[in-house]
């Protein structure tokens, strides 16, 4: 028992001695496996306990582990020593300055047209309209005959667009949801509909090839253009935050009778006449009237009963009024100092 009690004794103060010289996370590691690993003399002293005799067996049992468990956290612990100053030593060494200011990514921020759609559908909710999304590519039916021009019709031409090879159209005007709502609900009916629109027309300071649609839609008993001009006010009000007239210009339109444009005091100087408004005090907005009976007609509803009216405008043209953008194609000129001014 001495003897083997003097072995492990000697161990001990062997590896103790090694630990504490040791310099470097491969000479430590190194002890681990030699001094206290499968093969290890250490090792070997535990594996032969069984060939002891009792006593004997217990007592280097213990003080086998013992030495075991002390020489392993001796071993942690310096290990764990030499990784700090190997960090520490790596930090000072490293060409970085901690202590230079961080860049801080670039945040994104809400398109101003999202933003002003957003503005835009929750005022209409408050008056109890409904949602709807268009389809950006549709059918001749939808953008045309539904609404009262059939082939041929010359009104067609006002709204020329892009056509795909099988007969499909992108949305060339704000009104071609208007059948697919009349015939998917019984009135009273309150939709907007907001979305892209496109036009085959020469851009310019204030048209687009593309630009945001607010379409409208407002049927039921008794409607008459009051309700419309009533509920359009409501929303500039909302829109620009101020106190706002509107009036009704007659116009034509194949799908109203009577149909027009609306127009509001100009938000800009007041009604005062400004270069903006043209002097005139009022600016042209929007397309509007009172749905057509042939309309109603083809989406089964009798005219006789409901009445009803439909309006369309670019949201475009409104934000330029409120934020006194000079140019419509900046909105999609992806030009984040522009974008950044909305944040
Ligand atoms: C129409 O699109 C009709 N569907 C409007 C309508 C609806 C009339 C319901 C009667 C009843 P218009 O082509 O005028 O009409 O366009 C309507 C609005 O879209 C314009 O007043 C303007 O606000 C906007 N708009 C038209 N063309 C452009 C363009 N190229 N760029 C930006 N906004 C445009």
């Amino acid at each position: 028992m001495n003897k083997i009690s003097d072995k492990l004794d000697k161990i001990s103060a062997q590896v103790e001695n090694q630990v504490k010289k040791a310099k470097d996370q491969k000479e430590i590691n190194d002890i681990k496996i030699k001094q206290i690993g499968r093969k290890s003399e250490l090792n070997q002293i535990m594996k032969n306990l069984g060939k002891l005799d009792v006593e004997e067996r217990a007592e280097v049992g213990k003080k086998s582990n013992e030495i075991k468990g002390k020489l392993d956290s001796l071993i942690t612990s310096k290990l764990q020593e030499i990784k700090v100053i190997e960090l520490e030593k790596n930090i000072g060494n490293s060409k970085i300055d901690i202590t230079i200011p961080g860049v801080r990514p670039e945040t994104g921020s809400v398109h101003p047209i999202t933003q002003m759609m957003q503005k835009t559908e929750e005022i209409f909710e408050k008056m109890g309209f409904e949602i709807y999304t268009p389809f950006e590519i549709d059918d001749d039916y939808h953008n045309f005959t539904s609404l009262n021009m059939p082939e041929g019709h010359p009104a067609r031409d006002a709204w020329d667009t892009f056509w795909t090879e099988d007969e499909h159209i992108l949305i060339t005007h704000t009104s071609s949801m208007q059948n697919r709502i009349l015939k998917s609900a019984n009135p009273p009916i309150r939709a907007i509909v907001p979305g892209k629109c496109f036009r085959n027309e020469a851009t310019d300071a204030r048209h687009e090839h593309t630009f945001y649609q607010v379409e409208g839609v407002y049927v039921d008993k008794g409607i008459t253009m009051r309700d419309m001009l009533g509920t359009l006010q409501t929303y500039f009000e909302a829109f620009f935050e101020q106190s706002i007239k509107v009036k009704f210009m007659p116009d034509f339109f194949p799908f109203v009778e009577p149909g027009g444009q609306m127009a509001l005091t100009c938000v800009l100087c007041k009604g005062e006449g400004c270069k903006v408004c043209k002097h005139t005090g009022w600016l042209e907005i929007l397309g509007c009237g009172m749905i057509h009976p042939n309309v109603l007609k083809e989406a089964g509803i009798d005219p006789e009963q409901y009445t009803g009216f439909a309006w369309g405008f670019g949201l475009e043209r409104l934000i330029m009024l409120k934020a006194n953008v000079q140019d419509i194609r900046l909105f999609h000129s992806g030009d984040l100092r522009f974008i950044k001014q909305f944040n």
